[in-house]
């Protein structure tokens, strides 16, 4: 299917970096085990507490600035060289795929390394580790916050419209390392399916996805990805 497709694309999702050694929210060994979302994932958790915020993103950052692409973020690049319309849509915010080579990235749920000022909004990149947590604004001096999407926010416009008109027009979606919960994300992919397009997912566990999909490769796509390229 890979071979004779015209448009392929991908959706990606935490477990692409898992092999990277990136924890992922759900499932064992998951984010939201331990912490809660609320407490560190909303606008009203920022409000409240931006120090405990900020120090979990700092983590964050700090865990991935050490962390390295894996061999499923090098096939993603390699496709992209190979094939004119493909993009990866990705719902992490690690930035491990444009470290691995990947330009035509789409960042549903924003970036570990931008940040926007809650007062004049602001948008900055902050590529610096480890991670300093008294920045403001260097326009306003307001406070800043991480650049990612929280629970309870709506996506970019201009992002969510334009994956979804990639998906509209592909003719096969690569579904790769994402438990398919959280929306509009997970949407893509029946959105996929009723434009007539296969969709092929790889994930160790089945997704709540996975009974609409042409073909489950059930193991880590960092080995079986690379493996469905030539
Ligand atoms: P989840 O943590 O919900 O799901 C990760 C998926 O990766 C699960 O289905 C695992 O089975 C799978 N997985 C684990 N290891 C894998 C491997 N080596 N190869 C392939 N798959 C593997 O992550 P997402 O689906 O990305 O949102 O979660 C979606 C959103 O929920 C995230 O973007 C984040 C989170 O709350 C925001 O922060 C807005």
């Amino acid at each position: 299917m890979l071979r004779t497709s015209r448009r392929p694309l991908a959706l990606a999702g935490a477990g692409l970096s898992a092999e990277s050694g990136i924890p992922t929210f759900r499932g064992a060994g998951g984010l939201w085990r331990n912490y809660r979302p609320e407490a560190l994932a909303t606008p009203e958790a920022f409000a409240r507490d931006p120090q405990t915020v900020w120090e979990w993103y700092a983590w964050r950052r700090d865990l991935v600035a050490e962390a390295q692409p894996n061999p499923a973020h090098h096939a993603l690049a390699r496709l992209e060289h190979e094939r004119e319309a493909f993009w990866l849509i990705t719902q992490n915010v690690d930035g491990l795929s444009q470290r691995a080579g990947s330009q035509r990235v789409l960042e549903l749920h924003g970036s570990l390394w931008r940040t926007r000022c809650i007062v004049c909004g602001h948008e900055a990149e902050d590529l610096r580790t480890p991670t300093p947590l008294d920045t403001a604004c260097e326009t306003c001096g307001g406070r800043i916050r991480p650049g990612v999407v929280w629970f309870g926010e709506g996506l970019d416009s201009q992002v969510i419209a334009k994956a979804q008109r990639l998906v509209e027009e592909c003719d096969l979606l690569l579904v790769l390392g994402t438990s398919a919960r959280v929306y509009p994300a997970a949407g893509l992919i029946p959105l996929a399916v009723q434009n007539g397009a296969r969709v092929i997912e790889i994930n160790p566990d089945p997704s709540g996805m996975s009974s609409m999909v042409n073909g489950l490769l059930q193991g880590p796509v960092g080995e079986l990805l690379p493996r469905l390229l030539p």
